[in-house]
């Protein structure tokens, strides 16, 4: 017990250090770093789980199921960013973390943390012009592997803005949406975003968070961290403008059942099937994963387009090169396979991002020719 004690203040301090950049959640957990009876509270985790990000997690959704508790006054998605209190935050934290301890420990025994990232829009539009480059006028059917809520497949109706210092935004989306995402373009030349109609949509994922479940959508925003500015409004945004007509995200593996999602939802041959995995494959077993790319290329044997986006941790997806000298180091790569004619083209890494889309960069492109194939 002790030495697990240990293991997971020093889980803690790790995440101390790596994120001073937040004020609350790096005041937490360095305190947290130091303390065993809040510390303590992550050892009710499940094999794995004794993660900061956990018990931050059940302390978010706490506060905002009680917005009357002392720790609630530090949290920008209870109070709002502009009445944010300056000071130590940690004494009615600490209170109310003990307070609430059986509370708690009962969300940390149960729960994993799960996410959807709005703001990953920047790198998606980016990855579906590229995947599309070669047939602009071929309408997408778009699924996500482990699409969660469901919130990125609706990209198209929310604001995405690439910026740069050299040159004007590159848009994409619906200029006039509440939903506003938006990155720093580092390519080296501007990126353009031209992504032909989505006509079809799904989503799978073995946990899918359904809309309109008030409790399961707190989760997804209780997991979100309070300190980044922007992300939890995004959030709760987008779940404002999809809720009424989610797009589908059928519950199951997104091995075992990736083909039967696209034979209900995205069978069109005239359409270019686009699946896209972010932050999704890599909690696939390893030895599981390449059955996607063989489901992908039986899919693409009737000589309909089909191409697989990757936005993953470098290493992740099979048949994805290493990275290439001059992008940027950040931790998503973005990643391209491509089926044309019935037969695989050479797979891309397309470049790498934040993986929150705060950045992206892509490597130079030369022009695809006509049938879709990037030219080396
Ligand atoms: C970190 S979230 C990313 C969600 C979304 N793709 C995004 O970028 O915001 C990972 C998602 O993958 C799902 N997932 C993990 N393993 C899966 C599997 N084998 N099959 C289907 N979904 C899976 C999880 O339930 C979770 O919703």
């Amino acid at each position: 017990m002790g030495e697990d004690l240990a293991k997971v203040q020093q889980h803690f301090a790790n995440f101390a250090q790596g994120h001073a950049h937040l004020p609350l959640y790096h005041r937490i957990s360095a305190a947290a770093a130091t303390d065993d009876e809040v510390a303590g509270l992550l050892l009710a985790a499940r094999p794995g789980q004794a993660r900061p990000v956990l018990l931050l997690a059940a302390l978010h959704d706490l506060v905002l199921r009680r917005p009357d508790l002392p720790a609630a006054r530090w949290y920008a998605s209870v109070v709002g960013r502009e009445t944010l209190p300056t000071g130590d935050p940690w004494p009615e934290v600490r209170t109310t973390v003990l307070d609430h301890r059986d509370e708690l420990t009962e969300v940390i025994a149960t729960r994993t943390t799960q996410t959807n990232e709005v703001n990953r829009t920047v790198y998606l539009t980016a990855g579906l012009t590229r995947a599309a480059a070669g047939l602009p006028d071929t309408p997408l059917a778009l699924v996500e592997l482990g699409a969660s809520a469901g919130l990125l497949l609706a990209l198209d109706r929310y604001d995405t803005a690439l910026t740069r210092d050299d040159a004007p935004s590159t848009r994409y989306g619906d200029p006039a949406s509440p939903v506003r995402c938006g990155g720093e373009d580092r390519s080296p030349t501007p990126l353009g975003l031209a992504i032909p109609p989505i006509v079809a949509r799904a989503g799978l994922d073995l946990d899918p968070v359904d809309l309109h479940d008030a409790k399961a959508v707190r989760w997804l925003e209780a997991c979100l961290w309070p300190d980044v500015a922007g992300r939890v409004e995004r959030f709760t945004a987008a779940v404002d403008l999809v809720r009424p007509a989610p797009p589908p995200v059928v519950r199951g593996d997104l091995v075992d059942d990736l083909a039967e999602v696209v034979g209900q939802y995205a069978d069109d041959p005239a359409t270019h099937l686009v699946v896209y995995t972010s932050w999704s494959l890599t909690y696939v077993d390893k030895a599981r994963r390449p059955a996607v790319a063989e489901t992908l290329a039986r899919l693409a044997a009737s000589g309909r387009p089909v191409s697989w986006l990757t936005a993953e941790p470098a290493g992740c997806v099979p048949g994805i090169p290493a990275l290439q000298a001059g992008l940027d180091d950040d931790s998503t790569v973005l990643g391209l396979r491509t089926w044309r004619h019935g037969d695989e083209r050479t797979p891309a890494v397309l470049g790498t991002a934040h993986p929150h889309g705060e950045r992206v960069c892509l490597t130079p492109w030369n022009r695809p020719s006509t049938d879709g194939v990037q030219e080396p």
